[in-house]
């Protein structure tokens, strides 16, 4: 049973699971601002669910290969799309700002 470790919670969840779904079920601030609005539901269009993954995850899909390749967004950026990335281990998760979480500046970490 994999743990993920999002701002200072420690979140067990079945290997499989979709990213998104378990750390909103778990009440973890994944959106920015209005973004906790106006988003894709995890369809992979929108860019604003974009969260630091350490650990042991899905490679990046199509869908969130095309979306982080648009600005604000960056392949080069360490950076994941919740919503399409499964977990397939123990994981530590980053928030950072700006609207898509594209900025620089931590907002949370796996500890707190
Ligand atoms: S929720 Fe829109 S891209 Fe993930």
């Amino acid at each position: 049973m994999p743990n993920v470790l999002a701002q200072g919670k420690t979140i067990e969840c079945k290997s499989g699971e979709n990213l998104r779904q378990v750390l909103l079920q778990h009440t973890v601030d994944l959106y920015r601002n209005q973004a906790k609005l106006i988003n894709c539901h995890g369809v992979g269009t929108c860019g604003t669910c974009a969260v630091m993954v350490e650990g042991d995850v899905s490679e990046a899909n199509w869908r969130e290969t095309a979306r982080r390749s648009l600005p604000p967004h960056s392949l080069t950026q360490n950076r994941r799309l919740a919503c399409q990335t499964t977990i397939l281990g123990d994981i530590k998760i980053t928030k950072f700002d700006g609207f898509w979480g594209q900025g620089d500046t931590v907002v949370w970490t796996p500890g707190g």
